[in-house]
């Protein structure tokens, strides 16, 4: 087992346990965006960062492996600077302020970030609703790649692919030929993962503020 120290309180977890599941199983909340339990960590979006004693910096907390004698801080203040900063920039760039039940309004509301300070370029409407049960918002895709892997590691339908860099990155279906064209079964996995309700299944859509 390896010994370490979260938040003050010592525990001890199996090798190969990353810091995120050994915090959360200690009763600490970390704020995740690109990270879903059913996938394999992606280290994306670095929404989930905590102090580590000795470190030059803040570390992803979810594809970090638990080491004898760390001592990790959940709240440490630079990690959750920089983790609002972040969430800040992606919200800067969507049309609007999220949805109040989706995940990445609630890791906003959970780092204390607002309207964000940064006016800039906002993505446009962009609809793909060619699909009979699953909708797909564009402008509000944050490309945390969430849906892809589930299509891929959890489903292996392969139907979704991630596209574009930086302000233009998105997902498309089907290599863009639509959702209807791609090889999508219609099992709602990218819709169930999406943090911020770009993809959605249509009987949601209808009963959803
Ligand atoms: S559609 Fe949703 S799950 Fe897929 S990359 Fe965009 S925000 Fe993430
Ligand atoms: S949740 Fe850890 S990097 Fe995104």
């Amino acid at each position: 087992m390896i010994e370490l120290t979260i938040d003050g309180v010592a525990t001890s977890v199996e090798p190969g346990t990353t810091v995120l599941d050994a915090a959360r199983a200690a009763g600490a909340a970390i704020p995740t965006l690109c990270f879903d339990g059913r996938q394999d960590p992606f280290g994306a979006c670095r929404v989930c960062l905590v102090g580590v004693e000795g470190a030059p910096g803040p570390v992803p907390s979810c594809t970090t492996p638990c080491r004898d004698g760390m001592v990790v801080d959940t709240r440490d203040p630079t990690a959750r600077r920089v983790a609002g900063a972040v969430v800040e920039l992606v919200l800067s760039e969507l049309p609007g302020p999220p949805a109040p039940h989706t995940e990445l309004a609630a890791v906003a509301r959970d780092l204390g970030v607002g309207e964000p300070r940064w006016p800039g370029a906002v993505h446009q409407p962009l609809h793909d609703d060619r699909h009979p049960y699953l909708s797909f918002h564009h402008e509000l895709c944050i490309s945390c790649g969430r849906c892809v892997r589930a299509c891929d590691e959890v489903q292996g339908a392969f139907a979704l692919t991630a596209t574009g860099r930086g302000f233009e990155a998105n997902v498309v279906a089907g290599l863009d030929a639509g959702f209807r064209e791609s090889t999508c079964v219609s099992c709602g996995a990218c819709a169930d993962t999406c943090p911020t309700d770009a993809i959605t299944e249509i009987s949601l859509l209808e009963v959803l503020p």
